[in-house]
C-alpha cells in the first residue's frame, strides 16, 4: 500500500470506529466543500481503506489516468516550486505532490505553504483532504474537473502537476465531452492527442500569474506530432527539463518521465541541469542534441515513413451493418491479385522478421495502388472493381473535403518509394523486426520504411548496416525515450527519427 493510502487508512482506523457524520465533518472542517463532503459521506468506502490506486481495477486505471508518483520523484517536483506559497494540483489523486510540497516547505519556510487541490475521483478529494490534514497541513481540495477554472483559486502562485495520461485513441467521447465542456480549449484539440496536453495548456493559460509550474509527464510531447499544438503554445516558456527516464511508473503504460518547468519568461532552457539549449524546429531533442557528440540521429541519415495509408483496406463490421456489405469483404487490401487491375505485392507486419532480407516478392497480400496517375482507361477498370463499396470510399476525410477522388488511395505516399531498396519495420511490436525488401515491395499502413538519403550510393549496403544495428540497438533506446504500452514499442516515424546512430557505422568504405 502507498503512504498516501497508509496514512488514511489509519485516520481512517482511528475515526470509523465512530461513524458519526459529526466526527469526520470536524476532522475534515474547511478542507472540502460542503457538497462533496455530503456527497463522499455515503461512499465512506472499502475503496479507501483497501488501498485507494490498487481500489480501481487495472483498466478503469488506464481510462482515467491514475497514476500516483512515488515519492522521491513528488520531492524532486516539489524542489521546483519550493519559493511558492500558494500551490495547486489541478489532479492532485492521493496528495503525493501536494504532501511532499508540504514537507519540503516546512522545512525551507517560516510561513505555511497552503495547499490546493481537485481531482475527478471524490474518493480521492477526500483521501487527500483527510491525509493533508493529518499531516497538519492548511489545504482546500476540490472534486471536479480540473480543466474547470471555476474550481482554480483565484489566488496561486505555484502549479504543480502529474497530469492524467489519456491519449484520445478509444476516448472520443470523453474527448467529444471536453471539447462541449471547454469550448476555450477547443482550438487545442487535434489528432492524437492526450488528455495531458490539455492540462499543460491551461496551466499555460495560467503561467503570467504564478511564478513556477512542474510538471511530471511522459517525455513523448516533445516529438509526437499530436502534441505541435503544445509545443507552439508553449512558446518560449520552458524553463527546465529533467529526464528521468527509465520506467518509475511499474503499471503505468509506457511512462518514461520527464519534469517540465514552465516560467512565463524562459528564453533558453536547462537541460539535465547542465545545459541550456534553444527549444526549436518542428519537433524538440534536447536530449538528442545532447548525445549527439555520440552520434547522428536517425532522422538526419535516413528518410523515415508510415506505409500505405488507403482507409478502407477491407468493409469494416459497422460499415458493414450500415451499407449492406460482407464484414471484412476486402476493398484496397486483398490476399488475391485480381488480374487487370494494378494490385501490388505488399509486405505487412506479419512478414517482417528481423534481419530477413526479402529478394523476391511475396504473394499473400497486395494492395489495390491508385494515386490518381492512372490512364483512363485503368480508371474504368479501377471504378467497376471499388463501385460496391463507393459509399464507403466517400466517407474518408480527404475525399469529404474534395482533395481526393474516391477510387484514390488516402496516402499513397511516393510511388517511386516502393522500387527502391527499404527497411521494413512494423508499427507495434515486442521486439524490433527490422528486415530489408529488396524486392521492390509496397508497404501497408501497419508497417514504417525507411529508405536510404538519395545520394546513397550504395543503398542496399547502407540499409543493410543500418538494419543490423537497429536490431541490435533501438530498443534500448525507444524503451527509455519512445513511446511504449506495456511490453509493446512504438516504431514511429518520430520515435525512430531521434534514435543516436554511433559514428561510422554505416560508413560504405
Ligand atoms: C497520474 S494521476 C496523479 C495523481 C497525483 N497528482 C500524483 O502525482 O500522485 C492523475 C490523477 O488525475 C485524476 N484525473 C483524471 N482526469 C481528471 C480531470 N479531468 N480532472 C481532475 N482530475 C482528473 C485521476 O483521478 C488521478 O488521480
Amino acid at each position: 500500500m502507498n503512504s498516501a493510502a497508509s496514512v488514511v487508512r489509519n485516520q481512517l482506523i482511528h475515526l470509523t470506529h465512530s461513524d458519526d457524520r459529526m466526527v469526520w465533518r470536524d476532522f475534515l472542517a474547511d478542507t472540502v466543500c460542503d457538497e462533496d463532503f455530503d456527497a463522499w459521506f455515503s461512499l465512506i468506502s472499502a475503496q479507501i481503506s483497501g488501498g485507494l490506486e490498487q481500489a480501481l481495477g487495472k483498466r478503469e486505471r488506464r481510462k482515467k489516468g491514475v497514476y500516483f508518483t512515488p515519492p522521491d520523484i513528488a520531492l524532486k517536483l516539489a524542489s521546483k516550486v519550493s519559493d511558492c506559497s500558494q500551490v495547486l494540483d489541478p489532479a492532485c489523486g492521493g496528495g503525493e505532490l501536494l504532501s511532499a510540497v508540504g514537507r519540503q516547505n516546512e522545512s525551507e519556510c517560516d510561513a505555511q505553504t497552503m495547499l490546493f487541490g481537485i481531482d475527478s475521483d471524490l474518493s480521492f478529494v477526500i483521501s487527500t483532504a483527510a491525509r493533508l490534514k493529518a499531516e497538519g497541513r492548511s489545504c482546500f481540495i476540490r472534486w471536479g474537473n480540473g480543466l474547470d477554472l471555476n474550481h482554480w483559486p483565484e489566488e496561486i502562485d505555484g502549479i504543480i502537476a502529474n497530469p492524467p495520461y489519456v491519449g484520445e485513441k478509444g476516448n472520443a467521447s470523453l474527448f467529444h465531452q471536453l471539447k462541449k465542456d471547454f469550448p476555450d480549449l477547443e482550438k487545442f484539440f487535434g489528432r492524437r492527442m492526450d488528455l495531458l496536453y490539455l492540462f499543460f495548456h491551461r496551466i499555460l493559460q495560467r503561467l503570467s500569474s504564478v511564478k513556477s509550474a512542474a510538471l511530471l509527464t511522459s517525455e513523448y510531447w516533445l516529438v509526437a506530432d499530436g502534441a505541435k499544438k503544445l509545443r507552439d503554445h508553449m512558446d518560449g516558456r520552458v524553463y527546465e527539463l529533467i529526464r528521468l527516464g527509465g520506467r518509475n511508473f511499474k503499471e503505468a503504460p509506457g511512462h518514461h518521465s520527464l519534469i517540465t518547468v514552465l516560467k512565463n519568461d524562459a528564453p533558453r532552457c536547462w537541460v539535465n541541469e547542465n545545459r541550456d539549449i534553444k527549444l526549436e524546429g518542428k519537433t524538440w531533442s534536447p536530449f538528442a542534441e545532447i548525445e549527439r557528440g555520440q552520434g547522428t540521429i536517425l532522422g538526419e541519415l535516413a528518410r523515415i515513413r508510415q506505409g500505405i495509408v488507403s482507409g478502407a483496406d477491407r468493409v469494416s463490421k459497422k460499415r458493414a451493418e450500415t451499407f449492406g456489405l460482407i464484414a471484412g469483404t476486402p476493398i484496397f487490401l486483398s490476399q488475391e491479385k485480381i488480374e487487370g487491375l494494378p494490385f501490388k505485392p505488399t509486405i505487412r507486419r506479419e512478414d517482417c522478421v528481423a534481419n530477413h532480407i526479402f529478394q523476391e516478392t511475396l504473394d499473400s497480400h497486395f494492395i489495390l495502388y491508385v494515386d490518381d496517375s492512372e490512364s483512363p482507361k485503368e480508371v474504368i477498370e479501377i471504378e467497376r472493381y471499388l463501385k460496391p463499396f463507393k459509399p464507403i470510399l466517400e466517407l474518408r476525410r480527404e475525399v469529404r473535403v474534395g482533395k481526393i477522388s474516391w477510387r484514390r488511395l488516402h496516402w499513397p505516399r511516393d510511388r517511386s518509394h516502393f522500387g527502391e531498396p527499404k527497411i521494413v519495420v512494423p508499427r507495434h511490436a515486442k521486439k524490433a523486426r527490422f528486415c530489408l525488401d529488396l524486392a521492390g515491395h509496397f508497404i501497408s499502413s501497419d508497417c514504417t520504411y525507411i529508405l536510404a538519403p538519395k545520394d546513397c550510393p550504395q543503398p542496399e549496403v547502407y540499409l543493410e548496416k543500418l538494419m543490423r544495428f537497429l536490431n541490435e540497438s533501438a530498443d534500448q533506446h525507444l524503451r527509455n525515450f519512445g513511446k511504449t504500452k506495456g511490453e509493446i514499442i512504438e516504431y514511429y516515424s518520430s520515435p525512430l527519427s531521434e534514435i543516436p546512430i554511433k559514428d561510422g557505422i554505416l560508413d560504405l568504405f
